[in-house]
């Protein structure tokens, strides 16, 4: 494989035509038999590929600086709130804010830093993120789905009890509201690049969508979002969540022959549900 063929398996699976704004190929190549998989790489992984004879590197987290329009990913969270109902205008205020903030960020970053040490070591690195969040959603919200949750409580339950959160350091937690309340309408807010804050649950919470699952939060957003208490807000943790989306697709490149070493709790093979 190549690592354009690698990027279309993640395409593939998450359902999308072409490759986000928070994914990309930072050194290519070709005859890719063995590669190293990590949520997070840095310097330090690249190195080690490299000394171990990898043929490629995979990250989840794009690179540090790296050269990516983050906001067109972060843009998704409008897509998913008019699907759910809320008015495009309303939803496009409640990103407004953080989009700028990107835009500024993007002018700060060091955007050559991995593709020459890459260059340097002749290690072919790509990250892919927003694809293995987005089947990652489309897993927690079908779980969701098809159990009919009726209380916050059972909306927890069922996020727990996927392979990937059961096993996890993180648990799944309640940030706002109550066990006990009724859910109407859940909404997983993922694949969005990052939660949307305080701004996007209040959003959902002020058009009918009670109930709001992030993988992560700010303790500031969390504790306002309460104290408000206009809707739910359940924490699925980071790493377990972002597992969710990232198995299936190591599994897959594991089905088409590649070897796939993986860090950071990631499991390449059919998943046993511990570790
Ligand atoms: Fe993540
Ligand atoms: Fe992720």
């Amino acid at each position: 494989m190549n690592t354009q063929e690698i990027m279309n398996v993640a395409l593939q699976l998450a359902g999308m035509a072409c490759v986000p704004g928070d994914s990309s190929i930072y050194y290519p190549g070709e005859n890719i038999r063995r590669i190293l998989f990590a949520v997070d790489v840095g310097a330090g992984e690249l190195f080690i590929a490299s000394e171990r004879g990898f043929d490629a590197v995979v990250s989840h987290h794009p690179p540090r600086g790296a050269a990516l329009p983050l906001w067109e990913v972060y843009q998704r969270h409008v897509g998913l709130m008019v699907e759910a109902g809320v008015p495009q205008d309303e939803a496009q205020q409640a990103v407004a804010g953080t989009i700028a903030n990107m835009k500024t960020a993007y002018q700060a970053g060091n955007h050559e830093h991995f593709p020459s040490l890459c260059r340097l070591l002749s290690i072919p690195f790509m990250n892919i993120h927003g694809p293995l969040d987005e089947r990652g959603r489309q897993i927690m919200q079908a779980a969701l789905d098809e159990s009919q949750v009726e209380t916050v409580g059972e909306v927890m339950e069922v996020l727990g009890a996927l392979p990937e959160m059961s096993c996890a350091h993180s648990q799944v937690s309640l940030v706002a509201g109550s066990p006990s309340h009724r859910v109407g309408k859940v909404v997983v807010a993922h694949g969005c690049l990052t939660n949307g804050g305080y701004a996007v649950a209040d959003t959902y919470f002020r058009h009918g969508i009670d109930t709001v699952v992030y993988i992560h939060v700010s303790h500031q957003d969390g504790e306002r979002l309460a104290r408000e208490g206009r809707g739910n807000l359940i924490v699925s943790g980071h790493i377990a969540s972002d597992l969710v989306g990232i198995n299936p697709f190591l599994r897959a490149l594991s089905a088409r022959g590649l070897e796939v070493v993986a860090l950071d709790g990631a499991q390449s093979e059919t998943y046993q549900g511990e570790k």
